[in-house]
C-alpha cells in the first residue's frame, strides 16, 4: 500500500471532472485500476469556465487528496482548455451533455459537436502527439471522429470511442440467460458500429468455455429480448435512475483505456474505431465499432467474422445512421 514506485508519472486528462461520471471515473484511475499498479498518474481535471461546475470540480480535488492515493502525484483542475491538455499521454472526453428521458443520443449532436471541435483543437495544440484519446460523451462515435479531424498532428488512429459499455451489457446478458458461472466466461462477443440504438451487439460467434453461445438461446430470445435490450439500456437507466449510467460508464471507460494499453491478452473487445482501411467493408471515414484485440499499446481488428442476412441489415442500418450523424457535422470536420 505505501511503496512507491519510481516509473515516471504520466498525464491523464478528463473532461468534464465535476460530472457524474467524473466522480466515478477519477477514484479508480488514481488508485491505478486503468493503467496498472506501478504507474503514478497526474490528473488533468477540465471543467466548464462556470463558478458552479468549478467549485464541484474543486470538491472532487478535496475528495482525490483525502483519499491519499500513493499513485497520484498531482492534480491540474482548470478552465483553461491547453493548461487541461498539456503534455497529456492520455485523454478521457467526458464532459458533454448527456440526454434525457425521452431523448435519443443523436438528439445531443447539435450540442455536443462543437465542443469537441475545440477539444480536437487544443489536444492538436497542447497534448503529446501520442495522445490516446477515449471519448464517451455523445454521441460518443461522431463525436470522437470530429476531434481527430481537428487534429491533424495526431494519429486519426489514437481517437477512439467507448464501444466498452455495450460490449459489457451485452456480455451480461448472455451471462444471465445461461447461468454462466462468471461473466468472464463469455468470449468472442462484439457490439459493431454507434454506440446508439443501432448498434448491433452480435453473439453470433460467442462462446462459453469453448461452447456456441448461439446453439444454446433461440433466435426468438436474441433478436427480441437480448438484441433491444442492450441497445436500450442506456434509456432503461436514465428512466429509472432520472439521470445517466454513471458507475457503469465510467467503469467501462477504465476498461477500454486498460486494455488498449496493457492488452486483452487475445481476448476479443469491442471499440469505436475509424473505418479507414477495415477488412469489413464498412464505408471509410466512420468511427465505427469493431472487434479488437490489443497488444504493446496497439489495436487491431479481428478479421474473419461472418455477418448472416439479419446481420448484414443491422449493419448497414448502423452505418446509414452513422453517415446521417456525420452529414450533420460536415461543418465542423
Ligand atoms: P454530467 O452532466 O453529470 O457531467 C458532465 C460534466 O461535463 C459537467 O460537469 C459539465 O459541467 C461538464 N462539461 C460540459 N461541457 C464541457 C466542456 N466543454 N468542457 C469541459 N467540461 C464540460 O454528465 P455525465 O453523466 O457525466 O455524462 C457525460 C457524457 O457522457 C454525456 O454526454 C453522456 O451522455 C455520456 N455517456 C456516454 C456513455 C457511453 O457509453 N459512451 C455512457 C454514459 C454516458
Ligand atoms: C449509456 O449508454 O448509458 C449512455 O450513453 C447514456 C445514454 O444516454 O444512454
Amino acid at each position: 500500500r505505501f511503496m512507491t514506485s519510481s516509473v515516471q508519472p504520466v498525464r491523464v486528462a478528463v473532461t468534464g471532472a465535476a460530472g457524474q461520471i467524473g466522480y466515478a471515473l477519477l477514484p479508480r484511475i488514481a488508485a491505478g485500476e486503468m493503467l496498472g499498479p506501478n504507474q503514478p498518474v497526474i490528473l488533468h481535471l477540465l471543467e466548464r469556465d462556470d463558478p458552479k461546475a468549478l467549485a464541484a470540480l474543486e470538491g472532487v480535488v478535496m475528495e482525490l487528496q483525502d483519499c491519499a492515493f500513493p499513485l497520484l502525484r498531482g492534480v491540474v483542475a482548470t478552465s483553461d482548455i491547453n493548461k487541461a491538455f498539456d503534455s497529456v499521454d492520455y485523454a478521457l472526453l467526458v464532459g458533454a451533455k448527456p440526454r434525457g428521458p425521452g431523448m435519443e443520443r443523436a438528439d445531443v449532436l447539435k450540442d455536443n459537436a462543437a465542443i469537441f471541435k475545440v477539444q480536437g483543437r487544443a489536444l492538436n495544440e497542447s497534448a503529446k502527439k501520442s495522445v490516446k484519446v477515449c471519448v464517451v460523451g455523445n454521441p460518443a462515435n461522431t463525436n470522437a471522429m470530429i476531434a481527430a479531424a481537428n487534429a491533424p498532428n495526431i494519429p486519426a488512429t489514437n481517437f477512439t470511442s467507448m464501444m466498452r459499455l455495450d460490449h459489457d451489457r451485452a456480455m451480461a446478458q448472455i451471462a444471465l440467460k445461461l447461468g454462466a458461472s462468471s461473466v468472464a466466461d463469455v468470449e468472442k462477443l462484439v457490439v459493431w458500429g454507434n454506440h446508439s440504438a443501432t448498434q448491433y451487439p452480435d453473439l453470433s460467434n460467442a462462446v462459453i468455455k469453448g461452447k456456441s453461445v448461439a446453439k444454446n438461446v433461440d433466435q426468438e430470445w436474441v433478436r427480441n429480448t437480448f438484441i433491444p435490450t442492450v441497445q436500450q439500456r442506456g434509456a432503461a437507466i436514465i428512466k429509472a435512475r432520472g439521470v445517466s449510467s454513471a458507475a457503469s460508464a465510467a467503469n467501462a471507460a477504465i476498461a477500454h483505456v486498460r486494455d488498449w494499453v496493457l492488452g486483452t491478452n487475445g481476448r476479443i473487445v469491442s471499440m469505436g474505431i475509424p473505418s479507414d482501411g477495415n477488412p469489413y467493408g464498412v464505408k471509410e471515414g466512420l468511427l465505427f465499432g469493431f472487434p479488437v484485440t490489443c497488444q504493446n499499446g496497439q489495436y487491431k481488428i479481428v478479421e474473419g467474422l461472418q455477418w448472416d442476412e439479419f446481420g448484414k441489415g443491422a449493419i448497414e442500418r448502423t452505418i446509414k445512421e452513422l453517415q446521417e450523424e456525420k452529414d450533420a457535422v460536415k461543418h465542423l470536420l
